[in-house]
């Protein structure tokens, strides 16, 4: 059950309000008497984890990527909760799929190759300790291992949802040296995106990625350049749970 994330949220699923989920400490259907869940905010709050996604973080910052703290972690974990809700999924593959988000980029404190891979053992360790059963570690770290786009799939639900969230993370406030933008393309995709919001219709069955983006800095072009092979990572996880994806830039739909 993520809480909205400290800093500002430029993203957020459709849901608005803050999502919710199985209380701490309640017991979660289908696990043994008396077996307390592991919670989101157990996880979050855990000492080692923000020790591991700050490590991953600076280590990112060290080779020029964009920010994959604490902020983009927190958001994506919000939005993979509530794209799991949105689509009629219990509270706790929810939760679970939020814990999937707060941890899935910890393996760059290893190497940025292979990262999503390396995160996923490392959070098995990590949940392992916490307490976590078999059954549900599988699951979240199976996501984990698939959240990226060029050796990922959407292998479960979880896994659907974390790259829905993941590829879904691109804002200005991610950059962390504007003066660069006139350099590097991601850099400048990101800053040109002033809005961006994942809009999850239940009803249809749609995902749409919304985004506006400032034509004056970076171009349509650009955008596709570097962001196709995302957004057919997207509509991949869309279609793993039974909806289609599409996106929208300044009002006009693309795909
Ligand atoms: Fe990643
Ligand atoms: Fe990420």
């Amino acid at each position: 059950m993520p809480s909205p994330p400290s800093q500002p949220r430029p993203l957020a699923s459709a849901t608005g309000a803050p999502a919710t989920g199985t209380p701490a400490g309640a017991p979660t259907p289908g696990m043994a008497d008396g077996v307390r869940p592991v919670t989101f905010e157990s996880v979050r709050e855990h000492p080692r984890v923000k020790t591991y996604v700050r490590a991953a973080d600076a280590a990112l910052a060290e080779i020029g990527y964009t920010e994959h703290g604490e902020r983009h972690v927190g958001l994506v974990a919000h939005i993979a909760y509530n794209v799991l809700k949105r689509l009629g999924h219990g509270d706790r593959p929810a939760e679970l799929a939020a814990i999937a988000g707060y941890l899935h980029d910890i393996g760059n404190a290893v190497n940025r190759d292979h990262h999503a891979q390396t995160g996923a053992v490392m959070a098995m360790q990590l949940l392992r300790e916490f307490g976590m059963p078999d059954e549900e570690i599988l699951p979240v770290i199976a996501a984990i291992g698939n959240h990226h786009e060029n050796d990922g799939d959407p292998v479960n639900d979880l896994a659907a949802a974390l790259i829905l969230a993941d590829k879904s993370d691109v804002h200005r406030t991610r950059v962390r040296n504007p003066d660069m933008i006139k350099f590097d393309i991601h850099d400048r995709v990101n800053y040109a995106v002033e809005k961006s919001f994942l809009n999850v219709d239940e009803d249809q069955k749609h995902i749409t990625l919304e985004l506006t983006l400032d034509p004056a800095i970076s171009h349509m072009m650009e955008y596709f350049e570097i962001f196709m092979t995302r957004m057919l990572a997207a509509r991949k996880a869309a279609k793993h749970l039974g909806a289609t994806f599409g996106l929208q830039v300044n009002g006009n739909r693309l795909v």
